[in-house]
C-alpha cells in the first residue's frame, strides 16, 4: 500500500525518545519531511542525526516545552517557514505524574491539564491555519489506554486522556469540511523509557526485582509481551497518512489485547 507520505511535512511533538521518536522515524522512512521537538537539545540533535542517517529524510529539530504556548507557536512557525506546509501533526507529551486523588494539589491538577490536554489544544490551534489553507491535514494524538479503562495509580492521566478523546471527537465534526482528519491512539504497554521508569518505581515500592514486575505485567497482556515502539508507530503512521481517507474521530488502542472493554 502506498501511504502517500513522500514529500509530506510532519510535525511530531515530544519526539526525542520513545513513541514520538519511533513515529518520526517511521514517517521519515516513508519519505516525509519531519520536524522533531522536545525540551533537551542534545537528545534532539542525536535523534535528528539518527533519523537522517537511517532514512536519508529531511529532518529538522527545535526545542519546545509543550507547556509553553509561546514556544509552541514559534515551533509551528519555524516548521511552516522551513517546509512551507504542515500536512501532519502528531501530538505527544511526557506522561503526567503517577498517584491517586489524595496525592494531588490544585497546582498538580493545573500542571497535568497544561501538559496533557491544553498542549494538544494549543498545537492544534497553531497548526490549523496551515491545514485549512491547503484544505487537507491529518492530526493524530498519542494518549493512553486510560481513555478506555482507568489505570491504577494514574488518576491524572485517566482524567485528561479522556479529555483528548472528547476534543478529537468534537474536532472531527468541525474539521471534516476542510478535509482534516483527527484520531487518537492509545498505547497499552509499549517498551519505552517511560514504561521502564514506571515499572522500576513499582518494583522499588514492592521491594521485588524489576524482571518480576515486567513478567507479571506481560502476563496480563493476551499477546504475552510489551509492544515495541515500532509496532505502535505502524498504526499511528497509517492514520496520519494519505492512505487514511475515511477514518476520523476514532480512538484506537495499540495494546496487545490488554483492555477488555468494548
Ligand atoms: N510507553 C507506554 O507504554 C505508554 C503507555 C500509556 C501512555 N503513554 C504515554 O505516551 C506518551 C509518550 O510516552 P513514551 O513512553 O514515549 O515516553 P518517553 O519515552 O519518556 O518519551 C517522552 C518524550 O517526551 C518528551 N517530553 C516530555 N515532557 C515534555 C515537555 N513538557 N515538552 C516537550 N517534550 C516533552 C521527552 O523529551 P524531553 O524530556 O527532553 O522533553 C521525550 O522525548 C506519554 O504521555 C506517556 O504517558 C505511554
Amino acid at each position: 500500500m502506498d501511504l502517500g507520505l513522500k514529500g509530506q511535512t510532519a510535525l511530531v511533538l515530544a519526539s526525542s525518545k520513545g513513541l514520538g521518536k519511533a513515529t518520526a522515524m517511521k514517517l521519515a522512512e516513508e519519505g516525509a519531511n519531519v520536524m522533531i521537538s522536545s525540551r533537551n537539545e542534545t537528545d534532539l540533535q542525536k535523534t535528528a542525526l539518527e533519523i537522517r542517517e537511517k532514512t536519508g529524510a529531511n529532518v529538522a529539530y527545535k526545542t519546545c516545552n509543550i507547556m509553553d504556548n509561546e514556544q509552541i507557536v514559534e515551533l509551528v512557525h519555524e516548521t511552516g517557514n522551513k517546509f512551507k506546509t504542515i500536512d501532519i501533526l502528531v501530538n505527544n507529551a511526557g506522561g503526567p505524574p503517577a498517584g491517586n486523588f489524595d496525592d494531588f494539589s490544585d497546582k498538580d491538577w493545573v500542571n497535568a491539564f497544561e501538559l496533557t490536554l491544553l498542549s494538544v489544544i494549543r498545537t492544534i490551534r497553531a497548526v490549523l491555519p496551515f491545514m485549512r489553507k491547503q484544505q487537507s491535514g491529518r492530526i493524530v494524538n498519542i494518549a493512553s489506554s486510560s481513555f478506555k479503562q482507568p489505570l491504577e495509580n494514574l488518576t491524572l492521566s485517566n482524567t485528561f486522556r479522556t479529555g483528548i478523546m472528547g476534543l478529537a471527537k468534537s474536532l472531527s465534526q468541525e474539521l471534516a469540511k476542510d478535509n482534516i482528519l483527527i484520531n487518537t491512539v492509545g498505547p497499552g504497554r509499549i517498551a519505552t523509557d517511560r514504561l521502564k521508569e514506571l515499572d522500576s518505581k513499582i518494583a522499588k515500592m514492592k521491594e521485588v526485582a524489576l524482571e518480576d514486575i515486567v513478567a507479571q505485567s506481560e502476563a496480563a497482556i493476551p499477546l504475552g509481551r510489551y509492544g515495541t515502539p515500532e509496532e505502535f508507530a505502524n498504526v499511528l503512521v497509517f492514520l496520519c497518512s494519505g492512505a487514511n481517507t475515511y477514518v476520523t474521530g476514532q480512538a484506537i488502542l495499540v495494546d496487545g489485547g490488554l483492555v477488555k472493554a468494548m
